[in-house]
């Protein structure tokens, strides 16, 4: 749908204005991409651009100009980075864009119609790898050693990063296992046969070239990645949008020191420049073979590289590694077949920069761009708003995705998305989808305004200059009523969500409501379980509480699986669940932080219902067990006039229960008071002791401090009573806590 909007209907693809609007836009992409490793759009994106340009070169070959973006791979060198030519120019992969199996049938075909092979000859050997998300790096060793690394740039002039990648821990600096000169008697041999512990097999050990260039990839692991996002979030640095664009980041820090703080992995894949087997060089039969000896020489390769027979082991190795795909380490985008016999290699040669015998085959893209349509607050079952961002309709990880969480309102605002934003959108196997950033306007191609340049790109997460920013929408705010009851929505201080405060009113939260209301623990309704109240919910049947016991005989019984007779025993229930008790009762309207030990607690305190309703916030905190935040959730709970209003329609449909007077105002004589035990005291073990200051209202803590009131010592008291002494704490023997539990203070 992007891409639609990209390109109105009116506008013919080929009008020669739209083309150059088209390059311009892949220029300036490929640029931030290569260049400035700040990519605006997903790659998936940029794909779908660089196809569509390549299409209609396709079928209008005279619209083609040397300058296009297809006849140039990547983008050019910084200035800050010297330039290295690379001795052999850095490749790159057509891709098949098939992700379906056919892409590895295609490939097949092509490599045997460009060998002669008839059906009758056997498989082509293929190597199989994974096709990993980082960026291409040439190593390049002489005589053993690590003289140069080169990122590929363009591909025949690349940037001279060695301080940077010399800072990787699994990249060798130098090869000094092996070295032909080393070895006596073979100073232009490559390798040496040695007999095997097993008989009858032979081992080839190669002999590292004095010109060795390795390739491969630079990538970092995803714990690495999220481990490195958190530091930058902790330092209130920019977090980076995936492991590539960190990675790609890392290697081009100006800095050494910096690019070693950011944690690097390798792949080595293939080879650059090598001495000449004439030379004393390697001679490889197999691409398979070569990476076997850049294992031996100590490069890291992948364990998922394998050995296929043809395009049915292809497939099947495409479709393994894909299952594989979101539990590996690392990202991969795809996999890569390649003719593994180095001669087949010779013989099928180059398409431009393209090897014939090579090609890329890609899974569905986990990233998308796509539009934010609305912002919608839900409220979960348990009163819990959550942001949605309602996204024009995107296929991005094997599904359609309409919808994103935002999770939280610090979350929505981290990311600042907005309504009208473009935003990528990433699906990594059945983890839900997220927005992982906000794409600010970037290439306008509209024939409308043809005469205009192409917008500048805009980095993703810099936004700074709000002035400059062509109309977005306004900023997200949670809001504070709840989007269904219209009751107050809360945020408790420590804590990420808002909540809906209209328990027992909220209709997001009625059928968790009622079950909470319904359960044995609290008033008790029996038979009503989850099915029922779903039922009963979702054909309208019950909307709050009250309604339950405003229940008819038809009603139930017109249910599904309800006979009369069930009906019957349910309305029985709901007829006796109305005689309860308050504690069950105060449990039962399943107010947040009030569990059955405080309901009772609270029912004691106070005698009565209204006045726990009427209680103000220090007269709650007087209650044993609670505190300011139990305290605070009864209030708001309480204020919500629909609240109240569910619990006096309660008490008109005639649930009652017992109420008595408010307990006197705490007549223990311990109360409020805190005490830490310490030593052996003559007759009263520590339990004992704990019990006895606990029955009269005291509480017994595990450490000095300034809140202790007294510190009974015995025997043997260590560090606690030095601590009293000099805290000046008052200090009691075991008579002089029984005086104390008498009644003396
Ligand atoms: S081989 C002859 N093997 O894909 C082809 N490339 O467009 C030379 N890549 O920039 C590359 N995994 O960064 C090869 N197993 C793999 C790869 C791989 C990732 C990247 C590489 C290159 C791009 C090719």
């Amino acid at each position: 749908m992007v891409t639609k909007d990209l390109f109105p209907p009116q506008v013919s693809p080929s009008d020669p204005a739209h083309i150059a609007q088209l390059r311009r836009a892949l220029h300036q992409h490929a640029h931030r991409y290569y260049v400035l490793d700040e990519p605006t759009i997903p790659d998936a994106e940029y794909d779908r651009l660089f196809q569509e340009l390549q299409t209609i070169e396709a079928q209008h070959p005279e619209l083609m100009t040397s300058d296009s973006p297809t006849q140039r791979v990547g983008g050019r060198a910084l200035e800050s980075f010297a330039n290295v030519r690379h001795a052999v120019p850095m490749l790159s992969i057509r891709t098949e864009t098939d992700t379906e199996p056919s892409g590895a049938q295609n490939f097949d075909a092509r490599v045997r119609r460009e060998l002669g092979l008839d059906e009758s000859a056997p498989a082509v050997e293929y190597v199989a790898e994974p096709k990993f998300d980082g960026l291409a790096i040439n190593l390049r060793y002489e005589r053993g050693v690590l003289v140069q690394a080169a990122t590929r740039g363009d591909g025949e002039v690349g940037e001279d990063v060695t301080q940077n990648i010399r800072t990787i821990g699994e990249i060798p600096l130098s090869l000094d296992a092996v070295r032909p000169e080393l070895v006596e008697g073979h100073e232009q041999a490559s390798t040496l046969r040695l007999a095997q512990d097993r008989p009858g097999s032979a081992r080839t050990v190669w002999l590292v070239p004095s010109v060795l260039e390795v390739r491969g990839e630079v990538y970092m692991r995803r714990d690495d990645f999220e481990a490195l996002n958190e530091k930058q979030r902790e330092k209130g640095d920019k977090t980076f949008v995936n492991p590539r664009n960190a990675a790609a980041g890392a290697v081009r820090q100006l800095d050494p020191a910096m690019a070693a703080q950011r944690p690097l992995s390798f792949f080595a894949y293939g080879l650059g420049e090598v001495t000449p087997a004439e030379a004393g060089g390697p001679d490889f039969g197999t691409h398979f073979e070569m990476l076997q000896a850049l294992k031996s020489w100590g490069f890291p390769a992948s364990s998922l590289v394998s050995i296929a027979q043809g395009a049915t082991e292809l497939i099947a190795y495409h479709a393994s590694v894909g299952q594989q795909r979101d539990s590996l380490g690392f990202d991969i985008d795809g996999v890569v077949y390649k003719v593994n016999s180095l001669a087949l290699q010779k013989q099928m040669g180059f398409v431009t920069r393209e090897p014939r015998w090579a090609v890329a085959h890609k899974y569905p893209a986990q990233e998308q761009l796509t539009t934010v349509l609305g912002i919608d607050v839900q409220v979960g079952r348990t009163g819990k708003l959550t942001p949605v961002a309602k996204l024009a309709p995107v296929f991005v990880g094997g599904v359609t995705v309409t919808n994103a969480t935002l999770h939280n309102e610090d979350e929505a605002r981290r990311k600042d998305v907005r309504v009208g934003d473009t935003v990528i959108v990433r699906r990594a196997g059945d983890v839900i989808p997220e927005v992982v950033g906000v794409v600010l306007p970037v290439v306008r191609i509209d024939s409308s305004v043809r005469a205009e340049p192409v917008e500048a790109l805009r980095p993703l997460r810099q936004r700074s200059g709000q002035a400059a920013q062509p109309e977005r929408g306004p900023v997200f705010t949670m809001p504070r009523q709840c989007p269904v009851c219209g009751s107050d929505a809360v945020r408790e201080e420590g804590e990420a969500d808002y909540r809906c405060t209209g328990g027992l009113f909220c209709g997001a939260q009625r059928k968790e409501a009622i079950l909470h209301y319904a359960q044995r623990r609290a008033v008790e309704v029996e038979g009503l379980g989850d099915k029922l109240v779903e039922q009963l919910v979702d054909a309208n049947i019950i909307r709050t509480l009250p309604d339950l016991y405003r229940l008819g005989l038809t009603a139930l019984a017109s249910l599904d699986r309800m006979a009369e007779k069930s009906a019957q025993n349910i309305l029985e229930a709901l007829q006796k669940s109305k005689q309860t008790t308050l504690p069950r009762f105060l449990f039962g309207l399943g107010i947040r932080h009030v569990g059955e030990a405080t309901a009772k607690e609270l029912a004691h305190h106070f005698g009565q219902l209204d006045a726990i309703m009427d209680a103000t916030q220090e007269q709650l905190l007087a209650v044993n067990d609670v505190g300011p935040i139990v305290a605070q959730s009864l209030r708001t709970f309480f204020d919500q006039t629909h609240n109240r209003e569910v619990v006096e329609q309660l008490r008109a449909c005639g649930v009652t229960w017992e109420e008595g007077a408010p307990a006197a105002v705490d007549p223990k004589p311990l109360s409020g008071k805190t005490f830490v035990i310490t030593g052996t005291l003559p007759s009263l073990s520590r339990d004992a002791a704990k019990d006895l200051i606990e029955a009269a209202g005291g509480k017994v803590a595990g450490s000095v401090s300034k809140k202790t009131s007294f510190v009974v010592a015995g025997t043997e008291a260590g560090s606690k009573l030095d601590k009293a002494k000099e805290l000046g704490i008052a200090v009691l023997d075991e008579a002089g806590l029984k005086e104390l539990l008498d009644g003396g203070s």
